[in-house]
């Protein structure tokens, strides 16, 4: 008899984004031609920056003839995009990782969710709350049910601190993402450099979601976990392209492990961590497509890193009004400031909330419910999309709140 996962039915039977669109396909389906603003999922709207489309072009021109022809590349990523990375992401920035540390992905949800293979079944997790839903789930799905939730609220500024932990079963591996989502709140030098000050003297590993550094304009808040000294002992830092140029349907990000940094076997053996991370990538995946890092490498252009920035500065232009909008409305706003998200106190139930935008003004958001239990009471408002829709969303806005 064909044995099932049972951890699967530990989780909820859908993912939170899944259950939105289901939402609103009803909601659409009761109200034809309803002009539905989607605020919901952090999908971008604007399209690829030329510096990007130019250089797609050529890739696929490059895929046309015998001589310039690519097959299956390296599954770590070419050399041309690692190099890239390594100095404008990092080197340029007074930070010491190297392009054999990187491996490039088909984005960051695919590795935050597939690192956990790499550790003990047994190992303990501890998550912020709200979460991105990825950390705890896939966790749950490989029978790490018993995951450690701190409190992000409005009294730590939506930033968890070592000292919230048990003093008894403290965790082996952290999940931690700034500019966070979904609250957009942003942790300071200090904060992070208290976390890894924590991973280093327990021997534990901070994993670092990234994905939304570039929206960072706040001098001094950090755009690597490896700004902080001793973070290459401690930590991995997954990176995304999605938000950062616009490639959430184009698929690329990257994650970094640095050299020396070790788990444990049961007798205290140190085992290095980007040996098997490439040994699981090599097995399991054939990297992102040529064409898909040449649009990727064109991004650290003077040009792309023009347009990209262009692009960023628009949504934090929608971010703005929106926030301000709605303080004008009573409503206490976190994020939306080094961030695309905005964190809405709600006062009540998230969900019903989400269904009242939806059916009295056509707005989807997403209730703060669905990324955990301390999310209830929150809505999170994304600032992807035109700014002639956010307008529209504003007024809406007003005339429903
Ligand atoms: C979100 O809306 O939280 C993100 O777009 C989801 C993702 O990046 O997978």
């Amino acid at each position: 008899m064909l044995h099932v996962n049972e951890n699967y039915a530990k989780i909820k039977p859908t993912y939170l984004f899944a259950e939105i669109a289901h939402r609103v396909s009803a909601h659409l389906e009761a109200n034809p031609g309803a002009k539905v603003i989607r605020l919901g999922i952090g999908d971008v709207t604007e399209p690829l920056c030329p510096a990007v489309i130019e250089a797609m072009h050529k890739a696929v021109d490059d895929e046309a003839g015998r001589s310039n022809f690519h097959g299956y590349g390296p599954e770590q990523g070419y050399a041309f995009l690692r190099e890239k990375i390594a100095k404008f992401d990092f080197q340029d920035r007074g930070i010491d990782i190297a392009a054999d540390e990187i491996l490039v992905s088909d984005g960051a949800k695919c590795d935050c969710g597939n690192i956990q293979e790499l550790f003990g079944p047994d190992v303990k997790i501890a998550v912020g709350d709200p979460v991105y839903p990825v950390y705890v789930d896939t966790n749950v799905m490989a029978g790490r049910g018993d995951i450690t939730l701190l409190s992000c609220t409005a009294e730590n500024g939506f930033v968890p601190s070592p000292s919230d932990l048990p003093d008894e079963g403290q965790p082996d591996v952290v999940y931690l993402c700034y500019p966070n989502n979904p609250t957009g709140a942003v942790a300071t030098k200090p904060q992070l450099q208290a976390w890894v000050d924590w991973a280093n003297s327990r021997k534990a590993l901070i994993l670092f979601d990234a994905a939304y550094e570039a929206f960072i304009r706040t001098p001094g808040i950090p755009h690597s976990i490896y700004e902080c000294d001793g973070a290459r002992t401690c930590a991995i830092e997954f990176r995304s392209y999605s938000k950062t140029a616009g490639f959430t349907g184009v698929r690329c990000g990257y994650t970094v492990v640095p050299k020396g940094l070790c788990a444990y076997t049961a007798d205290g053996t140190p085992v290095e961590l980007r040996p098997m991370w490439t040994r699981r990538q090599t097995t399991k995946f054939n990297g992102a497509s040529y064409i898909t890092q040449r649009g990727a490498e064109a991004i650290y252009s003077p040009e792309g890193q023009a347009q990209t920035k262009a692009t960023i500065d628009f949504y934090l232009g929608n971010a703005k009004l929106m926030r301000e909008a709605l303080q004008g409305l009573g409503y206490t706003v976190t994020g939306g400031a080094d961030s695309p998200y905005l964190w809405v106190d709600v006062k009540g139930d998230s969900w019903a909330f989400f269904d009242r935008l939806l059916k009295e003004a056509n707005i989807v958001t997403t209730p703060g419910a669905g990324f955990g239990r301390a999310g209830e009471g929150f809505i999170r408002i994304s600032a992807f999309n035109s700014r002639e829709n956010v307008i529209e969303a504003i007024e809406r806005l007003k005339g429903v709140l």
